[in-house]
């Protein structure tokens, strides 16, 4: 059931939204995570104007708007609002959620233009089944939440799109070199330059007291790992996985033809060691466009991993 509120100004409807968010039950990491993206400091950093993360981001909107053929897009996580110029200018009927309220607000004072709802990814009931031509969660905001809650955002994705829609995401790499590494490690001083190292060094005190607090939420399954993460100084815990296990996941959701692209060069990608110095992958994949017997092989069917000789990265130490 789409949740109407025809009639109403976009900051209006925003206003009207931010009360009816289903609260959930948090697994430790949720309440990690949300903590820092309801941080009013936070939220104003995602405020700044900002355009693609990365080049891998622009050649997966492009790749959106080819696929979705100006039919109604879903923004996942919109935040602050970084997508909305984005994404704006390939559909005629866009809509932004986010679960964290000053997130929505923010958003809904620079864009009060467009339609936002306060909803959590993992239940979007909000929306009909069908209702949209492409989903895109993006800047890796899937990775915020545990293992099982993936999947389940995955199956509302899969819900909501139509036959023949688009799911594109980022989604942090297993297979980086940096992986897991604490703020102690030379890996991740390395690449910094000069001014990086030495902001590094003074907020030392702060991310390692951070990484000590937070890693023991880590886990490892096959092809995945949640880990400590250094953005937002070390503060928040993340899933990563490798493309073999992306894979897998989504075709275990029902999706197809996966695509997936570089973050730092745009080129696309079949095998993990391309991507070892890619922080995150950018995925596209496509609901059938008939419904299809979902896969009993873990997703080897998925045409990028078939007759793949790609080894999972072992997890670095930490
Ligand atoms: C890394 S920020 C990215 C924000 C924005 N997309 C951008 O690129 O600037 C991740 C965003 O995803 C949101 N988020 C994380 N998990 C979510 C979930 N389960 N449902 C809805 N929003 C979620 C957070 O509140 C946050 O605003």
């Amino acid at each position: 059931m789409d949740s109407g509120g025809e009639g109403l100004s976009g900051s209006e409807r925003n206003a009207e939204n931010l009360t009816a968010v289903r609260p959930k039950a948090a697994s430790a990491l949720d309440a990690v995570n949300r903590r820092v993206w309801g941080d009013p400091r936070v939220i104003a950093d995602y405020a700044r104007p900002l355009a693609y993360t990365d080049p891998g981001e622009g050649v997966v909107i492009a790749r959106v708007a080819e696929l979705a053929r100006r039919g109604p897009v879903l923004d996942l996580g919109v935040g602050a609002g970084r997508t909305v110029p984005l994404l704006l200018p390939i559909t005629d009927d866009y809509v932004g959620v986010d679960y964290t309220p000053g997130m929505v607000e923010r958003c809904g004072t620079r864009f009060p233009e467009v339609r936002l709802e306060l909803a959590d990814a993992r239940s979007l009931d909000a929306f009909a089944d069908e209702r949209f031509a492409a989903v895109y969660f993006s800047a890796s905001g899937i990775d915020a939440v545990d293992r099982d809650d993936r999947a389940l955002i995955l199956r509302e994705a899969f819900r909501v799109l139509r036959p023949g829609g688009v799911f594109a995401f980022s989604t942090h790499n297993l297979s980086h070199v940096a992986v897991g590494k604490p703020p102690w490690s030379r890996t991740v001083l390395r690449g910094r330059g000069f001014r990086g190292s030495v902001a590094h060094l003074v907020r030392f005190p702060i991310l390692a007291r951070n990484h000590r607090r937070l890693r023991g939420l880590s886990q490892t399954g096959d092809g995945w790992a949640i880990l400590n993460d250094l953005a937002h100084e070390y503060g928040i815990v993340i899933h990563y996985t490798t493309l073999r296990a992306a894979s897998a996941e989504l075709a275990d959701a029902g999706f197809v033809d996966l695509e997936a692209y570089d973050m730092i060069s745009g080129a696309r990608v079949t095998r993990a060691p391309e991507t070892r110095h890619s922080w995150w992958l950018h995925l596209v994949a496509l609901k059938p466009t008939v419904a299809e017997p979902l896969p009993r092989d873990g997703g080897a069917s998925l045409s990028l991993v078939r007759g793949s000789s790609e080894a999972d990265a072992p997890l670095p130490a930490a």
